[in-house]
């Protein structure tokens, strides 16, 4: 069953200006995804041949061990080298690689001679500090400058790193590092979000208690409040960047294309989470391609991607592609409505931002404050605007147009996944849109919208997303979990060798694609990625709670919003203060995203025959809608 419905309104479109095509990296699309299908691997093979390699490999596509597919393989690359090492003989090395800006105000710059400095400068330190090739590092950072050198600093190095969202909690943040192993945790003192810190060590303090295997934690100061800081584990990061050995010169490890260059944690239908993984490779030809012909990316633009650095939106746009791109991007570190509802279109104007890329969710968020805060800036530096995590409603999507935009941006809706690495189903600027589709998949990638054998849905019908053929970012397995790689995404449509997105889509008569919303056990609440199983064992986690089941239901605002139904265990009582305590454990347990925004208590759940929970049914009784098929219901 679908997380969101909307009637897509198929008929009303928004044509590109002639100027836009004419302008755009790619003003035909049509061209050039005949051109991509006619022969996908010279295609990428070309565009792999933008980039730097050490070394070009001897094979594009290594496909005789599916799904573990190898792309460039002998190739010899680092990310680093095309995000940073490549910039620095040019005149690039001037530019502005990022602009960051605190959230109380402070800003940084940091060209790319600088970042390469900086990047340089620590990678020494870890590697001083006994960090080597294939050891995994986990972050858990707010929104500054030094996520991007850590992130970057490990892969200069051939440390795969592991980030975690900095909105975690301790049980989170301690099963991501047990299940990577990290003898490293790179993290802040704490981070700045609507004017209050956010406590990161002392969540990394109790996580790190649960995971006896770190046994180095390097903390950057932020906020400057008082923390502990245990001798002979924890250092502060500036007191190692100002040792001898963190000289501003440090080699690249030479990397093999599909040598892992991070892990990436995403909920699953499970409660454990999955270590997403990407490779140096083909990472990088995807991430980089996707962004230069999906925004239009230039010389002079500067691209705000308003994510995280935590989540796969980050990674793939914030930080990796625009620097291959030697393009500037913009990091804001705290909350679009702080000190007032008009911050983020300030930031617009002052740093002249050319293109922003955000969620539907923070758009929503911001259009309840109505027209007046925007109108007060000038927003003409934008050219174009972007879309992530969810499905946009169309009234967002017309506000953000007609608003934002001031009907002269496209809108880029780009449908994608952590796993997918970067754009899977997007508009190029020279693409006529319609708001809610994310329109048509880009060159190289072949989707579909097929039923449960297999078979090819009719116009118009809700069917399962399916991507048809291999693609050079695509996740490589779920860490130290090969079997769960395979259950997970290529089970269903073995014999076919389909890649199973989880999504349930549709296409219209215009062969435009409208991505509905999760069809499994994954949720999204204002566009992050949760899994009901993380909640619910959040739950149980607590003494009363003996059994939970966990349901997204409609909200305007974020998309969806927890539900949660718990049985309690012999002599608890339900009651209004039970449900805040149980709130309260589960933003503490797994952190405030998983918090359910109501909780019911029940004497039991509806059950299959073997046991398993049919959140189904729970949903269409919280909706007030038929219950229908029940015959596999248990009693
Ligand atoms: C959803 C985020 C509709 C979808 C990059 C997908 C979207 C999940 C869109 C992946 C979009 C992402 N339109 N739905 N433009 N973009 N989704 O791994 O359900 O955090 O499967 O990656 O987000 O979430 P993830």
């Amino acid at each position: 069953m679908a997380e969101q419905g909307f009637t897509p309104p198929t008929s009303e479109w928004y044509r590109p200006t002639a100027d836009m095509v004419k302008q755009a990296n790619v003003p035909d699309y049509d061209a050039v995804y005949a051109l991509a299908r006619q022969d996908p691997q010279a295609f990428w093979a070309k565009r792999a041949a933008e980039l730097e390699w050490y070394k070009t490999w001897d094979q594009v596509l290594d496909d005789s061990n599916k799904p573990f597919y190898k792309w460039f393989v002998g190739g010899k690359t680092n990310m680093a080298l095309n995000a940073l090492d490549r910039h620095v003989t040019t005149w690039r090395r001037n530019k502005l690689a990022i602009i960051w800006e605190g959230e109380d105000g402070e800003k940084v710059t940091l060209s790319y001679w600088r970042l390469w400095q900086e990047v340089n400068k620590f990678a020494n330190v870890l590697r001083g500090m006994g960090v080597s090739k294939g050891d995994r590092v986990t972050i858990y950072m707010g929104r500054v400058p030094e996520i991007a050198i850590a992130m970057l600093a490990c892969a200069k190095i051939g440390a795969p790193h592991s980030v975690v969202y900095g909105g975690f909690s301790e049980q989170a943040l301690a099963s991501r590092i047990e299940d990577a192993q990290s003898k490293v945790v790179i993290t802040c003192d704490g981070a700045w979000l609507r004017g209050k810190i956010v406590p990161l060590k002392v969540t990394v303090d109790e996580a790190v208690t649960r995971s006896p295997v770190v046994e180095t934690v390097i903390v950057v100061k932020r906020t400057c409040q008082e923390i502990q800081m245990e001798a002979g584990r924890d250092y502060w990061y500036h007191d190692l960047m100002a040792l001898p050995f963190a000289k501003p010169n440090a080699e690249t490890e030479v990397m093999d294309a599909e040598d892992p260059l991070f892990i990436l944690y995403t909920s699953g239908t499970t409660g454990k989470p999955k270590g997403v993984l990407h490779t140096h490779g083909g990472y990088q030809v995807y991430t980089s391609t996707t962004l230069e012909w999906a925004f239009d990316i230039k010389e002079e633009d500067r691209w705000w991607c308003a994510a995280d650095p935590g989540w796969i939106t980050g990674h793939s746009y914030i930080v990796y592609a625009p620097l291959i791109l030697g393009a500037t991007s913009i990091i804001y570190e705290g909350a679009p409505t702080y000190p007032y509802p008009d911050r983020w279109w300030k930031i617009v104007a002052d740093y002249g931002v050319t293109i922003l890329y955000t969620a539907p969710t923070a758009i929503r968020g911001l259009m309840r404050f109505g027209e007046a805060w925007p109108r007060r800036h000038d927003l003409s530096s934008l050219r174009l605007l972007g879309s992530v995590g969810e499905p946009i409603n169309p009234e967002a999507w017309r506000w953000y147009h007609r608003v934002i935009g001031e009907e002269r941006c496209p809108i880029i809706d780009t449908w994608w996944q952590t796993e997918t690495g970067g754009f899977m189903i997007t508009p190029l600027p020279s693409v006529a849109l319609k708001p809610g589709s994310a329109t048509r998949p880009f060159p190289g990638i072949e989707v579909d919208i097929v039923d449960d054998d297999g078979a090819p849905v009719g116009a118009n019908e809700d069917g399962n997303l399916v991507i048809k053929s291999p693609w050079p970012s695509m996740i490589r397995t779920v860490y130290g979990d090969d079997e769960r790689f395979i259950s997970q995404y290529w089970e269903k449509y073995r014999d076919q060798g389909w890649y199973l997105a989880g999504d349930t889509a549709r296409r219209d008569d215009d062969g435009y694609l409208w991505v509905i919303g999760r069809n499994d056990d994954v949720l999204k609440v204002s566009g992050y990625r949760l899994g009901t199983a993380e909640v619910e064992s959040g739950l149980v986690s607590h003494s009363a709670v003996a059994e939970s089941a966990v349901i997204g239901v409609p909200d305007e605002l974020r998309g969806n919003k927890i539900f949660a139904y718990c049985i309690l265990v012999e002599g608890a009582e339900g009651s209004d203060a039970l449900e805040a305590e149980l709130k309260a454990h589960v933003r503490h347990e797994v952190g405030p995203i998983a918090a359910p925004a109501q909780i019911e208590f029940v004497d039991n759940l509806p059950k299959t025959r073997s046991g398993k929970i049919m959140r189904r049914v729970l949903k269409a009784q919280a909706l007030g809608q038929p219950l229908g098929d029940l015959s596999t219901l248990e009693d």
